[in-house]
């Protein structure tokens, strides 16, 4: 019978342990193994910290603990482990009286600063398992998701001499999602944003940030401007100090969003649309993350800016049509085009013809009826939402017959017309109202894609769909069409989105890491979430079950490695016995 002794259990008698020289105990719920080895007795927790492996059938010898599947080794005295794949596994502090062997079983420390050190050991070290593990631990000891989130954003800011990158993208893509998951999605979705930030930054040199000018006075609009002229001449370090400098001396996050999105839009649809996605994401990430982080986070975007292609080196915005010449004489009439406007603001309304003329093949006709709109009362972040929409609809009535890379020619397109759309209901901006024209020129470029169209589905006399056929359906390749069917018809029926909301989260989690899938949904989501009620807004989460359907399923090897995470949270046994 065991009997206690204030945190002291006793486990054995000395003599029975010294006979076997290892015996296995079930102390009040704990499964220990003790050692009797070089004259010392040793307590140590029998689950191997790895997955779980039982260590009393592990080798011992001069010290050292081996365990014998992925043979991680273990000092025996105090736990530390020699191999960051697994962890420092619990030692148990020993007595021994009378010829009895006691263990203490009192808690050990503090265990969200022991899974947060854990969380940077994986980033760190790259190990997907590790991240899994603190962050289910995390996520079960009630830690805020902006917690990890946070961690790996200093840590993806700081550990990769590239700057903001797509790591980071889907990083706070999947933490924008997390009022949409099922509750068991939560860590699911921080784990596959962590991992994408630690494999962006595996192997890179890490990036040394610069520091602001000293005691400077110098006011926001100057360094906006100092910022913009050092990005027309590709000087990356002195637009990274512009940025610092602009936080430094107190610019707040529309100021800074004025300032970035000018220069983002200088040029025509930059590096494909992903230096204003990326800005508008860094952004949002100090949504999270808090704005005392901006000098960090937003100083890794400078070298994207700098170094990004510039669509007036791209034949097909220059011939047959000179697009760039077309929006530069169109940007000249901008500022006349808002004032006429300001009087009839809150009166404009989307019609069918005016998404018609953006699905054209006009370009002028485009230019055209957004400077109308905009004359006609509409706000910038309603022409925005309106380009949006448009590139939405692209992807929506993309016809399967297209080349397959060209999903991503139409997500390029959306994903920026869905960031100049975030931009601009943060700080509206005539600069970064250039951006919603660069998207209309993108959506008329992809106007090949859509022919012919793909049928929109919608309220067809079909019963009713459920969330749930979307698992089944993308278990198989290329299921497009009935994937947009089920949203459609599931949408057409007035049904409550949240669960289907859930549902595409959980079919893109359950997936290998895509970078553009995510964007897609992410965008899809909150594009929809903003037109809710209004006419279309379906078409946003029909384009994105589209997208989805045609790149999946994956291999799916990161849940597998999440699912053994869960499991060894549990205590499930994982090995299985000879
Ligand atoms: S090394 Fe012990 S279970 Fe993998």
């Amino acid at each position: 019978m065991l009997t206690k002794s204030e945190q002291f259990v006793r486990a054995a008698s000395l003599a029975e342990l010294e006979a076997s020289e290892r015996l296995v105990v079930s102390l009040e719920g704990h499964t220990v193994v003790l050692f009797f080895h070089q004259g010392q007795v040793h307590a140590v927790d029998n689950r191997c910290p790895h997955m779980g492996f039982p260590l009393h059938r592990g080798t011992l010898k001069e010290g050292i603990l081996t365990c014998h599947w992925h043979h991680a080794r273990f000092d025996l005295a105090s736990g530390g482990t020699f191999d960051q794949f697994a962890d420092d596994v619990r030692c148990y502090p020993v007595q021994v009286r009378d010829g009895e062997v006691w263990v203490d079983l009192s808690p050990r420390g503090d265990p969200r600063a022991h899974q947060r050190a854990r969380l940077r050991d994986g980033l760190e070290h790259v190990i997907n398992l590790v991240i899994a593990k603190a962050v289910v631990s995390l996520v079960d000891l009630g830690e805020d998701a902006a917690e990890p989130f946070r961690i790996g954003l200093d840590f993806g800011t700081l550990n990769n001499c590239r700057g903001w990158g797509p790591g980071l993208t889907m990083h706070t893509a999947f933490v924008n999602l997390q009022p949409y998951l099922d509750p068991d999605d939560r860590p699911r979705a921080l784990f596959k944003g962590l991992t994408a930030v630690a494999w962006e930054s595996r192997g890179k040199a890490p990036r040394f940030q610069l520091r602001p000018l000293p005691n400077s006075k110098t006011d926001p609009r100057t360094l906006k401007q100092w910022f913009r002229q050092f990005v027309e001449v590709r000087d990356d370090e002195g637009a990274e100090r512009c940025i610092v400098s602009a936080v430094r001396a107190g610019a707040d996050h529309r100021e800074m969003t004025d300032l970035l999105f000018a220069a983002a839009t200088d040029h025509r649809f930059i590096a494909s649309g992903h230096v204003v996605d990326f800005t508008n994401k860094a952004l949002e990430a100090l949504d999270v993350a808090g704005w005392e982080h901006a000098e960090q986070i937003l100083s890794s975007l400078a070298s994207g800016f700098a170094s990004a292609s510039r669509a007036e080196e791209a034949n097909q915005w220059r011939h047959p049509i000179d697009l760039v010449a077309l929006l530069e004489t169109a940007f000249d009439a901008l500022p006349a085009a808002v004032e006429a406007g300001r009087s009839n603001r809150g009166t404009w309304v989307r019609s069918d013809e005016f998404v018609a003329t953006l699905l054209g093949d006009e370009p002028q006709a485009i230019v055209d009826g957004l400077l109308g709109a905009l004359r006609d009362g509409a706000t910038e972040t309603e022409l925005a939402a309106a380009v949006a929409y448009a590139a939405a609809l692209r992807i929506a009535r993309f016809h399967t017959s297209n080349e397959f890379g060209d999903w991503d020619t139409a997500l390029h397109t959306f994903s920026f017309a869905h960031a100049v759309h975030m931009g601009l209901r943060r700080s509206p901006s005539t600069e970064l109202v250039r951006g919603v024209f660069d998207g209309a020129m993108s959506v008329y470029l992809d106007r090949f894609l859509n022919i012919p169209p793909a049928p929109l589905p919608g309220a067809d006399g079909a019963a009713a769909a459920a969330p749930g056929e979307l698992q089944a359906l993308l278990d198989r390749q290329q299921q497009v069409n009935p994937a947009g069917a089920v949203v459609g018809r599931y949408l057409a029926s007035g049904a409550d989105p949240a669960p289907l909301l859930a549902m595409l989260c959980k079919v893109l989690l359950r997936e290998d890491r895509d970078f553009h899938s995510i964007q897609t949904l992410e965008a899809c989501v909150r594009e929809f979430e903003l037109a809710k009620g209004t006419p279309g807004a379906a078409h946003f989460l029909v384009a994105a079950a589209r997208y989805m359907a045609a790149h999946f399923p994956t291999v799916r090897s990161q849940e597998q490695i999440y699912q053994i995470a869960v499991r060894l949270h549990r205590g499930e046994k994982l090995y299985e016995e000879a």
